[in-house]
């Protein structure tokens, strides 16, 4: 703050020593018509300006550096507000919002509010200072005729706030059509190899280029705008000049002001042109800054649709029973239920969960980990409905492989560390040989140092997979949920995995989605899902003689392993 403070007060003698100088001229011209002009006075108002000029020089280095500083750290703060409160949110926001649109919010709107705390405040004070200054320069000359230059002013400023306006909307406009933009790049790219192995990098460079268009068509009538601005101003300020010379010219040709006089007032006018547009674009630059300033307010004013508890109680440990009680949940925006009257109680040991696809499973394991909000009194851990107990202690009791593998640019240590980054490499290792991977990975390039390039680029489907199932497997958790964690890796591994987890997760509760029966033939409770209930319950044996979906299924994976 007092570096702002000190930034000002430089930005305000600029202003005071560049109004000096038509004053110094005037001493000049009036010596000059009065011939008490000498060559070495002549030269001293010139050395008077030359020095006003090399101190306007330094302080403005001083406030540029201070004041931008200033806007800069502005924009830094509220970039890492931004950053922090997006982590905050859950997956209802994240959702319905994506990720062009949170870029943009961190690139453009940044922008303009850094740009409206910097620029716009500069030369707010600056356009109001001289235009202050130099107009009671100008009355203090002769007030008749600076009521006849000023009188086009008006014109000037309505001439900028009508179009700032329209420059605000089409700038809107324009934000828009940068987040599409934004949203596709990413998308594409995201999606590389699948976009080429659909061939679809014509298409793709097609809206590409539709969305481009758009986004330059909005520009250019922004550029329009801002082309009729300037031309228009200079315009009106040309009409006060012809006033001047007319009535002013007059003025001294009759002796009512000095010809120093009439010069000092050309230039106050002359200075007044650049306030008057200033006016209309700081207007401009603060209702971007506000507008987009709003646009980062709505999105810090997102709360979690999932209400964080603070407990008192910090020494409360859950040991992972997890009870479903009559549980319909919908997600957010959609009319459908996905899970209808889910009654179920996990505990230790290993819960299998198989079903059609939509079924509902991962929504199940959604709701476990604490993504979604469920109704209160549906779902408890231990004997807590889960809407009393903090988040963070609820999802600290579960380690989760989600069915869509994520894996980081990072090496594979850090990616299996990644719950636990201060695991030492004996710990990383006896997680990677539970989930069958740790051969392979001696056998990469630089074994566990091995960078694994965006999203595993250079792993396969299997490797990731078991990969996340290592990260999981590090936390030690209460609770293990793996969704369809092994779909790609042979059966053989997969028993492997099975197996080393089996004798791991003897205290534990472990949820396991599969697609693939024989996965679950030793486990004791298998429940199956179908459209979003669960229509049986019970052993491998019982559910093959009761229900004929598990029955049909099982024939059809035993057949086609034949
Ligand atoms: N985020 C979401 N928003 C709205 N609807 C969703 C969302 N996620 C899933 N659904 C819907 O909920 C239903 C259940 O989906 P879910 O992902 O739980 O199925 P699943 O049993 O895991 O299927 P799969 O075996 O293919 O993984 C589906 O009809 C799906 O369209
Ligand atoms: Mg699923």
């Amino acid at each position: 703050m007092p570096k702002l403070a000190l930034g000002l007060f430089a930005l305000v003698l600029v202003d005071v020593m560049q109004l000096c100088i038509p004053w110094v001229i005037k001493w000049a011209v009036d010596d000059l018509e009065q011939g008490v002009a000498t060559t070495k006075s002549l030269f001293n108002y010139g050395f008077y300006i030359m020095l006003l000029a090399l101190g306007m020089g330094v302080l403005r280095f001083v406030w540029r550096f201070l004041i931008f500083g200033f806007a800069r750290l502005v924009e830094m703060n509220l970039r890492n507000r931004l950053f922090s409160h997006l982590l905050t949110l859950d997956k209802p926001f994240f959702n319905r919002t994506t990720t062009g649109d949170i870029m943009a919010h961190a690139t453009n709107d940044l922008l303009a509010v850094q740009m409206a705390s910097g620029m716009g405040l500069v030369a707010l004070i600056d356009a109001i200072m001289i235009t202050i200054a130099a107009t009671s320069l100008m009355i203090y000359i002769n007030p008749t005729l600076a009521a006849i230059a000023i009188l086009p002013m008006p014109f000037m400023i309505l001439l900028a706030r009508f179009l700032s306006r329209k420059l605000h909307k089409h700038y809107k406009k324009v934000q828009e059509k940068f987040s599409k933009l934004m949203e596709f790049t990413r998308s594409t790219i995201s999606s590389i190899r699948l976009i080429k192995a659909y061939n679809q990098e014509t298409s793709q460079t097609e809206h590409l280029n539709t969305l481009g268009k758009e986004y330059v068509k909005h520009n250019l009538k922004l550029s329009i705008i801002q082309g009729i601005l300037f031309p228009s101003a200079i315009f009106i300020s040309n009409i006060s000049l012809l006033l001047v010379l007319f009535f002013g010219g007059r003025l001294t040709l009759n002796g009512i002001i000095s010809s120093g006089d009439f010069v000092a007032f050309i230039n106050y006018l002359l200075m007044l042109t650049w306030p008057m547009i200033a006016i209309g674009w700081v207007t401009n630059l603060f209702q971007r800054g506000a507008t987009s300033l709003g646009r980062i307010r709505n999105l810090l004013n997102e709360r979690p649709v999932i209400k964080n508890i603070s407990l008192s109680n910090k020494l409360l440990k859950l040991s992972g029973k997890i009870f479903f009680k009559n549980l319909t949940f919908t997600y957010p925006g959609q009319s459908r239920p996905a899970l209808s009257d889910i009654n179920l109680k996990i505990g230790q040991g290993v819960l299998g969960i198989v079903g059609r696809t939509g079924a509902g499973k991962t929504t199940l394991c959604n709701l476990i980990t604490r993504m979604f909000p469920v109704p209160d009194d549906t779902l408890f851990f231990d004997e807590h409905d889960v809407n009393t107990l903090p988040l963070s202690l609820a999802r600290g009791m579960i380690a989760y492989v989600p069915q869509d593998v994520i894996i980081f640019s990072d090496t594979i240590a850090n990616n299996i560390a990644m719950g636990r980054p201060g695991a030492s490499i004996d710990e990383i290792q006896k997680a990677a040989n539970i989930a069958a991977i740790h051969n392979e990975i001696m056998k990469m390039p630089n074994a566990y140092q091995t960078r694994v390039g965006e999203h595993g680029v250079k792993l396969s489907g299997g490797q990731k997979q078991r990969i996340t199932i290592a990260r999981a497997m590090l936390l030690e958790k209460p609770v293990i949920i793996i969704d369809d964690g092994m779909s790609a890796v042979d059966m053989e591994t997969e028993q492997a995995i099975i197996k080393s987890i089996a004798s791991y997760i003897k205290n534990r509760t472990c949820i396991i989605v599969s697609h693939r029966l024989a996965q679950l033939v030793d486990v004791k409770e298998i429940i199956v899902m179908d459209n979003g209930r669960i229509v049986a319950q019970g052993d491998h044996e019982k559910l093959l003689k009761q229900n004929s979906f598990y029955a049909t299924i099982h024939k059809q994976q035993t057949n086609s392993q034949l």
